[in-house]
């Protein structure tokens, strides 16, 4: 069975004696796994780390000023955070196709690393929270790509940078199991997986201003809710769509047309397979009506009733 402290003791040697008296930049995402492998790295080397948040714009509500305080606040972690919002949304203006975002999302990441690299650095090494799932979802392990997940694969050629990936052998419970023998928060620790693309994933179509509102809206409602009824641990993901589907509805003596925010949630060991979380239907009427009332752009709710696979956990 695979036990943290003894496998923290031989990485952490390992990245010590990899990276010597070099500096290191780290990606921050607002994701468990970008946390873990930076505090992991961090007991490491220390202050020879830098860690860069960039804040693209596409997080959950509230979720920037919480990374802020948990890793440089309590773990003391050097930060840099980056307000990279408006130039990540020029670049998705009027991007539908997912890949297509994806890419985009991935390469713009690079570029403002690379830009902070220079400001900051010289840094010779770049940390990244890959885990073993990332990769073989990448295809780097199998013959079909089924999504390209920004942080493997999508590096330029010219990129100053070695990579050290030291969570690429592991899945999820254990980079939890790691985060909390690291001494991370348990509300770090334990925060749903959020994918590196963020909520652009989570909108089918366009990334406006607006379709991050409705979605990031919905969201923070639904999170609210899970969190009151005490199910957030039971739960592996859960989170809203932005349908891109609009469909008539009627709101006092006024015909609407509005849009359908999908309820997405879902049980899973690893995210490589998954079935849908069977929450109380008290708990769905409750975050419906709140969506409704307090999203005045939603007019329908559903609930996404598909394991993996077929579906995959995120819409796009
Ligand atoms: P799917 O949608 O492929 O997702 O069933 C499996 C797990 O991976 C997460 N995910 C990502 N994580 N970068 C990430 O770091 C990505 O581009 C990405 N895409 C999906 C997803 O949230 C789920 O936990």
């Amino acid at each position: 069975d695979w036990t943290p402290a003894a496998w923290i003791d031989d990485t952490v040697a390992q990245i010590q004696a990899q990276v010597g008296d070099q500096r290191v930049l780290c990606a921050l995402s607002g994701g468990v796994d970008s946390a873990v492998a930076a505090a992991l790295v961090h007991r490491a080397v220390g202050r020879q780390l830098t860690a860069v948040f960039v804040d693209h714009g596409l997080l959950r509500k509230g979720e920037g000023d919480a990374v802020m305080a948990s890793l440089g606040g309590q773990l003391g972690i050097d930060v840099v955070r980056v307000d990279a919002a408006a130039e990540f949304l020029g670049r998705l203006a009027g991007v539908t196709d997912p890949e297509r975002k994806r890419k985009i999302i991935g390469e713009q990441f690079i570029r403002t690393f690379e830009r902070e690299s220079e400001r900051l650095g010289p840094f010779r090494f770049l940390v990244q929270g890959t885990l073993y799932t990332d990769i073989i979802e990448s295809g780097t392990a199998t013959a079909a790509t089924i999504k390209s997940h920004h942080n493997v694969g999508g590096l330029p050629e010219d990129m100053q940078f070695e990579v050290i990936e030291p969570l690429k052998e592991l899945f999820k419970d254990e980079v939890r199991r790691l985060g909390e023998a690291l001494g991370l928060p348990a509300s770090l620790v334990w925060r749903q997986p959020f994918p590196g693309p963020g909520l652009a994933i989570r909108i089918l179509g366009e990334v406006t201003p607006e379709s991050l509102h409705i979605v990031r809206e919905a969201d923070a409602i639904l999170r609210d809710e899970v969190a009151k009824a005490g199910l957030e641990r039971d739960v592996w993901q859960y989170f809203t769509v932005l349908t891109g589907i609009r469909s008539v509805g009627v709101m006092g003596d006024e015909r609407t047309y509005a849009h359908t925010i999908a309820i997405r949630a879902v049980t899973s060991q690893d995210g490589m397979t998954a079935d849908w979380a069977r929450l109380p239907h008290d708990l769905l009427a409750r975050v419906s009506n709140r969506i409704v009332n307090e999203v005045p752009e939603v007019n329908r709710v559903v609930y996404d009733i598909t394991s993996k696979p077929p579906a995959t956990i995120e819409w796009e």
